[in-house]
């Protein structure tokens, strides 16, 4: 075990930087510059082995995690890889926090997902919902990991008196997001379909389910400032709004858009004009989902990126990435104010 602080910068080993959040985390992190950040890719580091993560935590003297390393997709990996998205979620969770606590982490923050609430929870969401009904059957084995995450910190602050905090956000976009068709979240998931429509000049583009379920989004550099933020409380502070057997906290943006405004606006932006079908034979997956970000925005933090704003930037992250640039002038149109092209037509 760790006994001697070796170093008087923080040092803060961020898991999962490579991916959408982690990725945004790391920004926040370097823009503000107070800390040194420890890295390591999946290939160096594969948190699912617990022996990996021992000589990890054993030979870098971390003092702050942030756990954003995850299993994560959207209802078509979920259904597709169950036994893949409970096993590894439990062995990441598992591993970082028992080691966190082994070697004398400070504070470790835990990122859980709006999926731990049940399916018919009332709305918006408040945080003492969590195990009060059943959850969506899409994605349960995944968000029973998420929950197993949330009481790992709990029941290791209870024993052994650590600070493990966890933060639950809604659904997330922005820079870095999996963009592939379908094994990703809804909002990239419709930005790739759109782009590939758009061409390869499709008259028209199926969206899965009714388009009549409500979602909640968040632009991610938003979520990395609201981890930060949730960080940076003393601990009597969070222990006044939680109690240790219901210590998460939401994150949310508090704005609500049906699937189909949001099919409409992403089309939009990615520049595509032709049909938008719903294909309400598949899965809606839970009807409505919005959380109760209360206790977050009680210690000060709010969004400042909108959905517009977010759109336009995580398409052009897209395109950088992706895809070639003929549509770039779509986006200079958006942002200019000067719309030329006819919203997309609807069908349901
Ligand atoms: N995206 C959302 O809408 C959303 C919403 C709510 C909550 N969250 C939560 O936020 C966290 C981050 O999500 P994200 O969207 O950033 O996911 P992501 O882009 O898929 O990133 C996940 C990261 O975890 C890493 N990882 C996975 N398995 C690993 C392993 N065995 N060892 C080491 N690293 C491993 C991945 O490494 P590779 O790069 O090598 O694959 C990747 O860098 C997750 O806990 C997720 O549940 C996300």
């Amino acid at each position: 075990m760790r006994t001697m602080s070796r170093h008087t910068v923080e040092r803060i080993f961020v898991a999962g930087h490579r991916g959408m959040v982690g990725s945004a985390l790391v920004r926040a992190l370097r823009e503000r510059g107070d800390c040194q950040l420890v890295l390591r890719s999946r290939d160096e580091l594969d948190l699912s082995d617990a022996a990996q993560v021992d000589a990890f935590f054993s030979e870098n003297d971390i003092d702050t995690v942030y756990l954003a390393a995850a299993r994560v997709g959207g209802i078509h990996a979920n259904n597709s890889y169950p036994a893949e998205f409970i096993r590894t979620n439990l062995q990441i969770e598992t591993n970082v926090i028992h080691h966190a606590w082994r070697y004398q982490v400070k504070r470790l923050l835990f990122l859980g997902s709006s999926c731990i609430y049940p399916r018919n929870a009332p709305q918006p969401m408040r945080e003492e919902y969590l195990l009060s009904g059943a959850l969506e059957p899409t994605n349960e084995p995944y968000a029973v990991a998420k929950i197993a995450g949330i009481k790992l910190c709990e029941s290791y602050n209870r024993q052994y008196g650590t600070d493990f905090r966890s933060i639950m956000p809604t659904n997330l976009y922005g820079p870095g997001d999996n963009f592939h068709a379908q094994d990703s979240h809804v909002l990239p998931a419709l930005m790739r379909r759109f782009h590939d429509a758009h061409q390869s000049h499709q008259q028209e583009v199926q969206v899965w389910g009714s388009g009549e379920a409500l979602r909640e989004f968040l632009y991610v550099d938003d979520m990395a400032h609201a981890c930060l933020w949730l960080m940076d409380q003393p601990r009597e502070v969070l222990d006044q709004l939680t109690s240790p057997q219901c210590s998460h906290i939401n994150a949310g943006s508090g704005e609500e858009i049906r699937i189909a405004s949001l099919a409409i606006q992403v089309a939009e932006v990615m520049g595509y004009e032709g049909h938008i079908v719903f294909d309400r034979s598949k899965p809606d997956g839970t009807p409505r989902k919005l959380l109760d970000s209360t206790r977050l925005r009680s210690l000060g933090w709010e969004p400042v990126i909108d959905l517009r704003e977010g759109l336009q930037r995580t398409a052009e992250d897209f395109l950088a990435a992706h895809a070639a640039h003929p549509m770039m002038h779509v986006f200079s149109d958006v942002r200019d104010g000067r719309r030329t092209r006819d919203i997309p037509r609807l069908r349901l």
